[in-house]
């Protein structure tokens, strides 16, 4: 997975495609490149490294002139992150450049046949052979570029979105997407293209979002092009009316996105209620749910299918909606499901979360469930992603545009809407009472106060980072609802901050990881009133006796704990059911600070990308 960005106007195309790769920096940070037309020649820039890498070389190689131009911020698939393997690559002629998201699982074929015909290759990239096969269609035939771009994808297996152009006509770009995601930015007599629309939001609110399966010819003077790339159909594109701001996508302030994200969250979550949670009048409205309420009442199971992060949002969901609307439930990993041939019947009802809605192995965990007749619901952030026009119906989180790749506000937001679902439908199928949910409803709408309260231990929170932060090891322990806190509580250590961490249900201890505890371990556990409490005392008790180090979450005002533990975290009290909406809080900030006090990259973390286009 990359970010692909591309300009044809009036503007100094560098400055737009440098600008727009930073903002797509989060897709893929390992290299990336330029190349721009400027009147007489193609000139390419690329360098392993950052945007920020790119920029210098550029500026002492004297590579910026042009009004068209194409970037890349890559995430290796094929080839290590070098300066040969980043893109653009070029043809063998040196007239096309290219551009590309995604993986041609059959390049090694094409690329055979490409050599036998004289090509050469420098890359060990599959896309430099997808720019030859281009141009090979192109000299053989005498077609244009849309021409043989069409031809040549439909000899290709896998995934893109493209953006080529042919030195010769610097006057067009030709895009297309399978599989990942390309936006078209539509402005005055100047188009942008880019995996999402933060880099063209500060030029133009219109844009449109091609379909899989879709390509565009993008020429100046006239409107986009856009066909079938299978069957030649033209379409006339839908223009969407952007509402994201730049001051959304930009750290207003803060250090890095992720802390901006976590301080977010108050907002967000108000901002997924908007329109939804009427507490006073105890309704809660989800046009995705109403319209198809009698799926959910009729399912034999809820199968929810997700990666990482959003996979724990998932395993939160299964304990609410089976205590509050008694629907048996099953989380999946989307990978694990899509390959093991599951059984999934008409009667069931898949819930896919994602919070970029672009991640391959759920997008194909919901096609296996869509041809085995199963409903599917969506829950994206990202408005008008592939998941969210892919499934049957679905909810947004409306958390905003979450850029550091560690998800935070994704993740409270995506709990936000799956907990109002669960109400929802324990109200339809009468599982909880009118009382009941009058009463969760109320204290629903106290969440995002009751996170201001969470957040204020930020400073307190620092000391507990200092304390933690030259451990090689820790553990996260949760029950309940707050099990599944403890595993994303580890995965935000681990992928910030490169300390091996793992989640654990706390009765699980006993039976191995209590073998790992000594005076070195940091055990950080999960300790609020509601849910279990005695038992998860006894847990640190028994850490306590191994001299482990204990981090308590524990609720306001427990004194019980406070004796026991190194330090503790207070967090407001609430309902079992939405302690993870608080729970989660201290647990983020304190990933935060220690990733930070180790001077490690927060927003970027190492061979990590934000949105996971690729199996
Ligand atoms: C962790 C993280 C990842 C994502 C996962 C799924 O902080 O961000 O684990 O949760 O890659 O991504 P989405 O939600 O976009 O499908």
């Amino acid at each position: 997975m990359c970010g692909i960005v591309g300009y044809i106007g009036q503007k100094d195309a560098y400055d737009v495609v440098l600008k727009g790769l930073q903002r797509l920096e989060y897709r893929g940070y390992d290299s990336a490149g330029i190349a721009l037309y400027d009147g007489n020649q193609l000139n390419i820039c690329k360098t392993k490294g950052k945007v920020s890498d790119l920029n210098t070389k550029c500026i002492a190689d004297n590579v910026r002139k042009g009004k068209i131009g194409i970037g890349h911020t890559r995430w290796a698939t094929h080839g290590e992150p070098n300066d040969v393997n980043s893109h653009p690559h070029v043809s063998n002629s040196g007239r096309l450049a290219i551009i590309h998201n995604g993986i041609i699982e059959n390049y090694d074929a094409i690329k055979k046949v490409l050599e036998n015909r004289g090509y050469t290759f420098h890359s060990d990239t599959d896309t430099e052979v997808l720019v030859n096969l281009i141009e090979e269609v192109m000299m053989s035939d005498d077609h244009k570029l849309g021409k043989a771009v069409q031809i040549a994808l439909n000899q290709a297996v896998g995934a893109y979105a493209i953006a080529v152009f042919d030195r010769e006509k610097p006057n067009e770009i030709v895009v297309a997407r399978l599989g990942s995601p390309l936006a078209i930015g539509v402005g005055d007599n100047e188009f942008f293209i880019a995996s999402d629309a933060s880099p063209f939001i500060e030029y133009t609110k219109s844009a449109i979002y091609l379909e899989d399966g879709e390509m565009g010819v993008i020429r100046l003077g006239r409107e986009p092009r856009i066909r079938k790339i299978h069957n030649d159909k033209l379409i006339d594109p839908y223009i969407h009316e952007l509402k994201i701001s730049l001051d959304q996508i930009e750290k207003s302030g803060y250090e890095h996105f992720m802390l901006k994200e976590i301080y977010e969250q108050p907002e967000a979550i108000k901002d997924t209620f908007r329109g939804r949670m009427l507490a006073d009048k105890g309704v809660i409205r989800m046009a995705g749910v109403d319209d198809h309420l009698e799926k959910f009442l009729n399912a034999d199971r809820i199968i929810i299918a997700a990666c990482g992060t959003s996979w724990h949002a998932g395993l939160v969901a299964e304990y609410i909606f089976e205590d509050i609307s008694r629907i048996p439930v099953e989380v999946e990993y989307a990978s694990e499901f899509r390959y093991r041939n599951p059984v999934i019947g008409p009667n069931d009802v898949m819930i896919a979360i994602s919070q970029s809605g672009e991640t391959a192995d759920t997008m194909a965990a919901i096609k296996l469930a869509k041809e085995n007749g199963a409903f599917v619901f969506g829950v994206c952030n990202v408005v008008g992603s592939s998941i969210s026009r892919e499934t049957d119906a679905g909810a947004y989180t409306h958390a905003g545009p979450e850029i550091g790749v560690a998800s935070t506000k994704a993740f409270t937001t995506q709990i936000t809407v799956l907990s109002l679902m669960a109400l929802k439908l324990g109200k339809a199928k009468g599982t909880i009472s009118n009382s009941d949910f009058h009463l969760y409803l109320n204290e629903m709408e106290s969440i995002p106060d009751k996170i201001e309260k969470a957040l204020q231990e930020n400073d307190h929170i620092l000391n507990v980072a200092e304390f933690m932060k030259n451990s090689k090891n820790s553990l996260y322990l949760g029950r309940g609802y707050n099990f599944p806190v403890a595993l994303e509580g580890a995965l935000k250590l681990k992928e910030i901050s490169y300390i091996h961490a793992e989640g654990y249900p706390a009765a699980e201890m006993k039976h191995g990881p209590i073998a790992l505890i000594d005076e070195e371990m940091p055990v950080v556990v999960i300790a609020t009133r509601k849910g279990h409490y005695e038992k998860v005392v006894s847990n640190i008790q028994e850490i306590k006796s191994r001299k482990g180090k204990i981090i308590a979450l524990v609720t306001e005002g427990d004194d019980t704990v406070k004796n026991i533990a190194d330090h503790v975290i207070e967090v407001p009290e609430t309902f079992e059911a939405f302690t993870p909406l608080l729970t989660t809080i201290p647990l983020q900030l304190l990933s935060y600070h220690i990733a930070v006090m180790l001077g490690k990259n927060v927003d970027q973390p190492r061979n990590l990308a934000k949105s996971v286009t690729v199996e």
